[in-house]
């Protein structure tokens, strides 16, 4: 009985420290940061109770550098997945699976992650945390290795542009979208802060951000299924996905909707839904399909590399490069796919228009092979230099076809964008970057082939030649010409 009182007693102290914990949290951040203060008053999780502390507190058994004294608490601003895991372990998980988890890890940060895994500071297809940042800087090392503007480029360099250019360590390019290292030394950050990128690599071993999607601090569902959040890093040349959906008859629709209140539904149905945005088809439960958080799990192609294939499984080993495809697993994942579709289409407007999507796929991978076979064979017959591989004529060409003008081609055909998948995509490809590749190296061949016979001429003059030049020669050369010349003249005058 006695120790029932007491823990109800305890228990009492416990709630009234946490209840004035939040208090304080709240009134003073009205005053520091009342911006803040109001988002999380306007959020169903704070109506549903979710705290301040429930996000920024320290985790017990998570050791996580950032975690710093604060008026009294111990508290982080880095909000890692794992804050988010304890009550939404699913979404966590399934994010976890996806690509955008892992892509802080690819391009030049994946030079350090294989370099880490090598010298065992990190096991593969795992998440690195702050130990092996101090151990080995992921920015230093890309800074050294990594030549500025394109990734393996020496392109800068060698014209004496630049010597050392931030580009690569700074959080405000490449690292913006796709998230990188956030270093803590001696309880302080001090480098990769502040970092939305969708794959941050956070100091307590997690990897990702959330709020890169659900803004803080409303955490509102339907301003993630706007198209505008994915458009935020899903555009440009290379990747114009919003601009391949404003152009499409989805987006069209869409944007002369006079309102978009539809996406303030708890679950979106055909019924409720009069067009899909990014997320109704890629992530949000609709006709069957499952609310997904790994994006990759409803596409069948990879239209980003070079050869387009099956989607790579599994994501945790993009890093390494060791992912495969899966064939099976894209069947399905075209299969959940075709469900969305089918929701406002009916089966046979769905399957007419993936037979076409992969024919055009399967038209860019023609085109690709072709050009690299041609690359191939400029490197053979040594018209370009493999050393560095993006700083030559034909080299950036073939850059151009299969990750701008080539993704183009194959995304505008994944989502209907037309002027995409033809002007910008397949024309550029073919028409432009492969004509140009060609006709180099058409060109290259004969400047070869006359600088070879010059240089034959010039450096091993064959016995005639020798002989051309010596004075006596000439002599007797001069005199054969000038009788010729007096013998045609006269028989002109005969004429
Ligand atoms: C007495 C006032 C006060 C209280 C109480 C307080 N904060 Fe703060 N907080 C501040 C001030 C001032 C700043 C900005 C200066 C700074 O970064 O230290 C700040 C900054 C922060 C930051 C950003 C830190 C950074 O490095 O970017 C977070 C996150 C934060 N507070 C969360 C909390 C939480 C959660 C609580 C409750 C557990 C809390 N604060 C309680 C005054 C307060
Ligand atoms: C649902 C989780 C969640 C809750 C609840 C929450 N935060 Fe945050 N907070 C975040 C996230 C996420 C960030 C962004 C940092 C990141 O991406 O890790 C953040 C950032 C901050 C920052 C720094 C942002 C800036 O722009 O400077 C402050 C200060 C802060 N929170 C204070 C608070 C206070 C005060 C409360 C309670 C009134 C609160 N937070 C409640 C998740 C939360
Ligand atoms: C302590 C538990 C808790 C934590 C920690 C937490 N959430 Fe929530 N979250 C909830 C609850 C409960 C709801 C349901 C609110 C409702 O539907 O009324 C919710 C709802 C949401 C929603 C749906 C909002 C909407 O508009 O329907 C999103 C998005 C979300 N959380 C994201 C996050 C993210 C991101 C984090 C980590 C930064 C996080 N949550 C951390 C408990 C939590
Ligand atoms: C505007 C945001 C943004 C910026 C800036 C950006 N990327 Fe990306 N990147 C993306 C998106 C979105 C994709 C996904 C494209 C797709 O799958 O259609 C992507 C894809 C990639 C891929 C292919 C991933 C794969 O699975 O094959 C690599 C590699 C890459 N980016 C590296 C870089 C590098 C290096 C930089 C800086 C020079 C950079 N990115 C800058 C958004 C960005
Ligand atoms: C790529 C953008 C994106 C990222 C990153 C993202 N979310 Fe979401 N999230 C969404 C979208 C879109 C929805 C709405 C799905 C729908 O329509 O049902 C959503 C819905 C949710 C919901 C509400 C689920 C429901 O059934 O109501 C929660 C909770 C949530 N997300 C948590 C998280 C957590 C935790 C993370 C990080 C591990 C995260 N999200 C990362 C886009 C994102
Ligand atoms: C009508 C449905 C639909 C809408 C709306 C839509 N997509 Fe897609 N998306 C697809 C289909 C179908 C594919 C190709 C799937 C496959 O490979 O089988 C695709 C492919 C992709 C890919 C994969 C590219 C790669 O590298 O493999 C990305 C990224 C993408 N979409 C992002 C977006 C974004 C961002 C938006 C909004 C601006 C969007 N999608 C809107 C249906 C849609
Ligand atoms: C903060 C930047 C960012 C935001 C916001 C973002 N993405 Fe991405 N997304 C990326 C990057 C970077 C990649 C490339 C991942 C890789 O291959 O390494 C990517 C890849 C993808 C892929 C291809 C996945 C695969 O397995 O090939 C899809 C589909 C996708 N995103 C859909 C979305 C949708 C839908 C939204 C909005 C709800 C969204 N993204 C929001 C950065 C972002
Ligand atoms: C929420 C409903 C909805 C979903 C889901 C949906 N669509 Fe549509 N789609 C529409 C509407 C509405 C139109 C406009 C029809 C018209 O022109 O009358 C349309 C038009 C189209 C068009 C014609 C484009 C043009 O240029 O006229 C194609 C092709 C198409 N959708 C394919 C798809 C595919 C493939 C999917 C699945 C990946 C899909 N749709 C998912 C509602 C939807």
């Amino acid at each position: 009985m006695k120790v029932a009182i007491l823990m109800a007693f305890l228990a009492a102290i416990a709630l009234i420290s946490v209840v004035q914990a939040e208090e304080t949290c709240i009134t003073c951040h009205k005053t520091v940061t009342p911006g803040i203060v109001s988002q999380y008053e306007s959020s169903k999780m704070a109506k549903a109770g979710v705290s301040c502390l429930d996000c920024h507190g320290e985790i017990k058994g998570i050791d996580d550098p950032s975690v710093i004294n604060h008026n009294g608490y111990r508290i982080t601003p880095v909000v890692s997945p794992i804050h988010c895991q304890k009550c939404h372990p699913q979404e966590y998980q399934e994010f976890m699976n996806s690509k955008h988890a892992w892509t802080a890890l690819i391009g030049p940060f994946r030079f350090w992650y294989r370099d880490a895994v090598s010298k065992g500071l990190v096991e593969e297809g795992k998440a690195p945390d702050n130990s092996v940042f101090l151990k080995s800087d992921p920015y230093e090392f890309i800074g050294k290795s990594i030549t500025p503007l394109m990734p393996a480029s020496g392109v800068l360099a060698k014209v004496g542009l630049f010597d050392e250019v931030q580009g690569y360590k700074n959080t405000l390019n490449c690292i913006g979208c796709h998230g990188s290292p956030v270093i803590v030394k001696d309880g302080k950050i001090v480098k990769g802060w502040p970092n939305n990128g969708i794959g941050r690599l956070n100091p307590d071993g997690s990897i990702g951000s959330c709020s890169a999607c659900h803004t803080r601090h409303k955490f509102d569902k339907a301003e993630a299924r706007k198209p505008e959040t994915c458009g935020q890093c899903h555009l440009g040349p290379d990747h114009p996905q919003i601009e391949i959906y404003q152009e499409s008859k989805h987006g069209n629709i869409y944007y002369s909707l006079e309102n978009h209140s539809f996406l303030d539904e708890e679950e979106l149905t055909p019924e409720n839904t009069p067009v899909p945005t990014c997320a109704v088809c890629h992530m949000s439960g609709f006709n069957g399909a499952k609310t997904t958080h790994d994006v990759g799990s409803r596409l069948y192609w990879e239209l980003q590399p070079k050869i387009s294939t099956p989607q790579w499984y599994p994501a945790n080993l993009v890093p390494v490069g060791k992912q495969k495809p899966d064939e099976e697993r894209a069947r399905e994942n075209r299969a959940e796919m075709m469900k969305v579709c089918r929701g406002c289409h009916s089966p046979s407007w769905v399957e007419g228009y993936f037979k076409e999507f992969d024919e055009a796929v399967q038209d860019y991978n023609k085109v690709a092979k072709s050009a690299k076979a041609l690359l191939d064979k400029i490197y053979e017959e040594g018209l370009a230099d493999k050393s560095n591989q993006l700083d030559e004529y034909p080299e950036l060409m073939w850059y151009y076809i299969w990750h701008h003008d080539g993704r183009r081609w194959r995304m505008g055909a994944s989502m209907m964008g037309y002027d995409f998948t033809h002007w910008h995509g397949l024309f550029e490809t073919v028409g432009d970057k492969y004509l140009k590749m060609l006709s180099w190296y058409e060109t290259q061949k004969k400047i070869k082939a006359l600088e070879e016979r010059k240089a034959e001429q010039e450096v091993t003059p064959t016995p005639a030649a020798k002989a051309s030049k010596s004075p006596g020669f000439q002599a007797v050369a001069a005199i054969a010409v000038l009788s010729a010349l007096y013998i045609i003249q006269g028989r002109m005058r005969k004429k």
